[in-house]
């Protein structure tokens, strides 16, 4: 425990209590909104699985609980059982966040034996040619579907992700019966975040202001008609908020994400900031960047806050919304989040609302 050095209130550092393991940039995959840095690390630059341990036995000693294994695709590494044998082995439960597209029974009984926990398999639409389409990839989603299948007849827990857009939103209802039918025990409905890659194809993705009411309205039917036997996670999209999300509950609140090359960040968008520097495990103990890392200070708390977040009494409920987005959006990463009625600039982001031409699905701008 320690003062918080990055607010000027005084306040106790708490422990982090999840970890994201970017475990490989590499994805078969080419979603027009990875939201990975635009440039990728190359594999030979990746942690090592003897790294991976190092780093899973810092995190636990921190206080770390869980880990979400990622990437990328994660099961493009031959390695994989080691490393989540490795987050066992520190006790930490582990979540495997998988496009599904490359497990095969052998695999998953190879993961679930090094100790997996968890696998959250992420969908881009219930419509077969649609997902393809999105993920640029032919038969994706039927394989996504055995993963899935796979997954709960192994015996393992399921979480359904699906990243929404204006691209596949209308099949919101056939995407909750998707989950369900799937026997998830819950459902991430995620909306696409304009940094990185997705701004690329922010005009495609951005929904229509129908759509999305539409989507909330099937979506809070929805968590009643399954409470109890599927957890369904919703949020309005940010650019149709009038208050930003909390987002990652507190800038170095709660939570840390390792990059493929071992760099430590306050958020697994982090990097879209230009001009931030982040350290590595490859450099420093985990713990000292934790409590000490600049990158880290810089936006914890209230205190670095200007005007008009400074003196607003939300300011401790949203802790000033998404420094990523704010970053992509006015250019500077302490500017109010834009979503926010009060921000300045909140005008700019309306602009970008009104629905654009029905483009086709071939015009994204594919990750590559
Ligand atoms: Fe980075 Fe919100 S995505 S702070």
């Amino acid at each position: 425990m320690m003062a918080n050095k990055g607010s000027k209130q005084t306040s106790v550092l708490e422990p982090p209590l999840a970890m994201l393991a970017e475990l490989t940039h590499r994805c078969p995959l080419q979603c027009p909104y990875c939201s990975n840095p635009i440039a990728l690390a190359p594999r030979s630059d990746e942690l090592e699985a003897w790294e991976w341990a190092d780093v899973f036995g810092q995190a636990a000693s921190l206080g770390v609980l869980q880990v979400h294994l990622s990437g990328g695709e994660p099961t493009a590494r031959k390695d994989l059982s080691a490393i989540i044998s490795a987050a066992n082995e520190a006790g930490i439960y582990t979540n495997l966040i998988t496009s599904g597209v490359l497990l095969t029974r052998l695999r998953l009984e190879e993961y679930r034996g090094a100790g997996l926990d968890h696998v959250q398999i992420s969908f881009q639409d219930s419509d077969a040619a649609n997902a393809d389409r999105i993920g640029n990839y032919a038969n994706g989603h039927q394989r996504k579907l055995e993963a899935a299948r796979l997954v709960r007849a192994l015996g393992l827990p399921l979480t359904v992700n699906a990243v929404v857009h204006r691209q596949n939103l209308d099949h919101l209802p056939q995407i909750i019966a998707m989950a369900h039918a799937l026997d998830a025990q819950r459902l991430e409905i995620a909306n696409v975040q304009y940094y990185g890659w997705a701004l690329k194809n922010r005009e495609l993705l951005m929904p229509t202001r129908d759509q999305v009411e539409q989507a909330t309205t099937a979506a809070t039917a929805a968590v009643e008609e399954y409470r109890g036997r599927m957890a369904i996670d919703y949020v309005v999209p940010d650019y149709y908020a009038r208050r930003p999300k909390r987002c990652m509950d507190g800038w170095g609140s709660q939570y840390f994400a390792v990059t493929p090359r071992g760099r430590v960040l306050p958020c697994h968008a982090a990097e879209s900031i230009t001009g931030m520097e982040f350290s590595s495990v490859r450099d420093r103990p985990l713990e000292w960047i934790w409590q000490n890392d600049p990158a880290f200070n810089r936006f914890r708390g209230t205190g670095w806050m200007p005007e008009p977040c400074r003196s607003c009494s939300f300011k401790e409920k949203d802790l000033g919304g998404c420094r990523c987005q704010a970053f992509a959006l006015t250019g500077d990463a302490a500017a109010t989040d834009p979503v926010c009625e009060f921000s300045p600039r909140h005008q700019e982001l309306t602009s970008l609302l009104e629905p654009g031409p029905d483009e086709v699905a071939s015009n994204y701008v594919y990750r590559h």
